[in-house]
């Protein structure tokens, strides 16, 4: 098997039998499908922000911000047959010959702001992630349009930039909720950072030995989510990771034109834990490829990431010290995916 030819490669080459450094230890496999289903889990229609229904649309926001952390939205401003035509362009591009995708390994990418790799952080891996992906970062049009793959670039920064909007929008409904102020400038800040990422989950031999992602939680401000009719994105509900305890999962069910939003450890910590990260994972199958196509919002490096004031004078106590999110961003990516332990470092 070709090195650099990622986890395709591997089920390309014919195995039979998944590796052994993809094996999971047997507290992380997921095994048979046993998950319970959410009574708020239909998903929010954003169109309604603008009737009569307003209030019930940011009560919904604001519940599932404060409680599982994930919610779905529809009638989101990005364009459902954009949708569908990024995750075509997605599966094109795992496609494409080894050499094609070569190009964009990490020591070898033209550009810094696009990488090609396979799992989270394989150095660091006890069990390697059944997954390649494909990394963008966005810095402004003409870069992104110069650097990201060539055959996904247009839609990739329309998929990102019409999100955008709404994940500001979400922002602002979750701090004006919160009756805290925070300016323009800071909420641009806050999204400052931005990463469209392609994930590809090839069909796997055993799925009942391995993850696609392990247990963790995004450490940006927002994530919005492009999911195709797979499934597997399994949320954990809020307790005590204990080892040997039995744990509640939800999944969060694929919805034709729907976006996945999911609150980062940002802003868990901004709002002093009232919105929850929550802990995540996929599952991988036997069945067919998936394709999920996340979008990062992410504090600017430079930015100060702190609880924010009012809130910590309103509480009586800061439940997270205030960090460089640079320093944040290189815990997180320097360990294996850890559940919900990168918010240690706050
Ligand atoms: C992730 O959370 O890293 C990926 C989510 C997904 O593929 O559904
Ligand atoms: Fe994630």
């Amino acid at each position: 098997v070709k090195k650099g030819n990622g986890v395709k490669g591997l089920v390309d080459s014919g195995i039979q039998k998944v590796p052994d450094r993809y094996v999971q230890p047997s507290f992380e496999r997921i095994g048979k499908l046993v998950v319970g289903s959410y009574e708020n889990s239909s998903p929010i229609d954003l169109s309604k922000l603008d009737g009569p229904d307003h209030d019930q649309v940011v009560e919904a926001i604001v519940r599932a911000s404060e409680t599982l952390g994930f919610f779905q939205v529809v009638n989101h401003g990005v364009p459902v047959d954009l949708l569908d035509s990024l995750k075509d362009a997605a599966h094109q591009f795992f496609a494409q010959p080894p050499e094609s995708k070569a190009v964009f390994l990490k020591g070898i990418s033209p550009s810094p702001l696009v990488k090609y790799g396979t799992s989270f952080a394989p150095d660091k891996e006890k069990a390697l992630e059944w997954k390649d992906y494909v990394s963008m970062v966005y810095t402004n049009d003409s870069e992104a349009l110069e650097h990201w793959p060539k055959d996904c670039k247009e839609m990739a920064l329309d998929y990102m930039k019409s999100s955008i909007k709404m994940v500001r929008r979400l922002l602002e409904i979750l701090f004006g909720y919160l009756g805290v102020e925070v300016d323009d400038s800071r909420v641009e800040s806050l999204l400052g950072l931005k990463m469209v990422n392609m994930n590809f989950y090839p069909a796997c031999p055993n799925p009942e030995l391995t993850v696609g992602v392990g247990r963790h939680s995004d450490m940006g401000t927002f994530t919005v989510l492009l999911q195709d009719g797979i499934g597997g994105l399994h949320v954990k509900l809020e307790n005590d990771t204990v080892e040997g305890q039995k744990e509640d999962w939800l999944e969060i069910p694929p919805c034709p034109g729907a976006l996945v939003i999911n609150v980062g450890d940002a802003l868990q910590i901004l709002s002093n834990g009232r919105y929850k990260s929550a802990e995540h994972r996929v599952r991988t199958t036997n069945k067919q490829s998936r394709v999920s196509i996340p979008i990062f919002t992410v504090p600017r490096p430079t930015e100060k990431i702190g609880p924010l004031p009012q809130l910590v004078e309103r509480d009586g106590v800061a439940h997270y010290k205030e960090v460089i999110f640079e320093d944040y961003m290189n815990n997180f990516f320097g360990k294996a995916h850890q559940g919900k332990k990168s918010l240690d470092f706050a």
